[in-house]
């Protein structure tokens, strides 16, 4: 049975090395070396899209367990940004359409990290993320 989720183009990239080159006709196709190449493979994501509530954000860990919020501001955009409060480096948390730092109040926006109120001097660093398959990746 087919795994429908399962999108081996993301995965897989096979190359016909000798082919690519024109290299390969005199020798037959059977000749024909195969080159494949792992992509993807081994990135944890960091979330499911599912996971993050449409107007609201969720706050996840990377693969080095930096905290990292994820926010979906309409439906299948996803934002990502550093937990880390520009203030003093606590991590702020998820409040419904807001991110509240617990250490001295600072509220952002959690559509896209920028500051509602508080001490904390700057908007909150953006993080590269896109997503496969209903998964939030990094990078
Ligand atoms: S560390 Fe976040 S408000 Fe101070």
């Amino acid at each position: 049975m087919r795994d429908a989720n399962l999108d081996t183009s993301n995965i897989y990239e096979t190359e016909r090395a000798e082919a690519s080159r024109g290299l390969g006709g005199a020798m037959g196709a059977a000749s024909l070396s195969r080159r494949t190449v792992l992509r993807g493979a081994g990135v944890a994501a960091l979330a499911k899209v599912d996971a993050i509530p449409v107007g609201g954000a969720i706050l996840v860990k990377d693969a080095a367990g930096k905290p990292v919020i994820l926010s979906q501001p309409t439906a299948g955009t996803v934002v990502a940004m550093t937990a880390i409060c520009t203030h003093q480096g606590c991590t702020v948390a998820p409040a419904g359409a807001q991110l509240v730092c617990p250490c001295h109040g600072s509220v952002y926006k959690s559509a896209d990290g920028s500051n509602v109120s508080g001490p904390a001097p700057k908007p909150l660093a953006a993080v590269t993320v896109h997503v496969v398959n209903g998964e939030v990746l990094p990078g």
